[in-house]
């Protein structure tokens, strides 16, 4: 796999309905598997900067165990107040087992965390 793709994990170390935080140069992402599809999103919920990785997986969302807001792992919009801004989703890619994530830049175009 070419750049800006980087290996995060092995799909087996990640079952269905679970997540694991990965650090990519000292950043934190979240990589989930929703029953055998795999998501990449920043570890960080938009509301008042919490990471997500304390909360826990609620089907294709991630719920934030501060104020329970959840998030879309698809476009990382958020489906529940407090929240009102999308945390960043990453591009993901998945071969021969091995999970690859792109960085350099969100997918669903939000604003990249400094
Ligand atoms: S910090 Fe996540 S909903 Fe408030």
């Amino acid at each position: 796999m070419d750049a800006p793709y980087i290996a995060v994990a092995r799909t087996d170390a990640i079952p269905p309905g679970t997540f694991v935080k990965v650090l990519i140069e000292n950043r934190p992402y979240i990589v989930a598997n929703t029953d055998g599809h795999y998501y990449a999103v920043e570890d960080n919920c938009s509301h008042e900067d919490y990471p997500l990785s304390f909360g826990c997986l609620d089907g294709d969302r991630i719920k934030c165990s501060l104020h329970g807001s959840r998030f879309s792992l698809d476009t990382g919009e958020p489906l529940d107040e407090p929240a009102e801004d999308p945390i960043a989703t990453y591009r993901l890619r998945v071969e021969n087992g091995q999970i690859w994530i792109d960085p350099s830049s969100p997918a669903n175009r939000a604003a990249p965390r400094e």
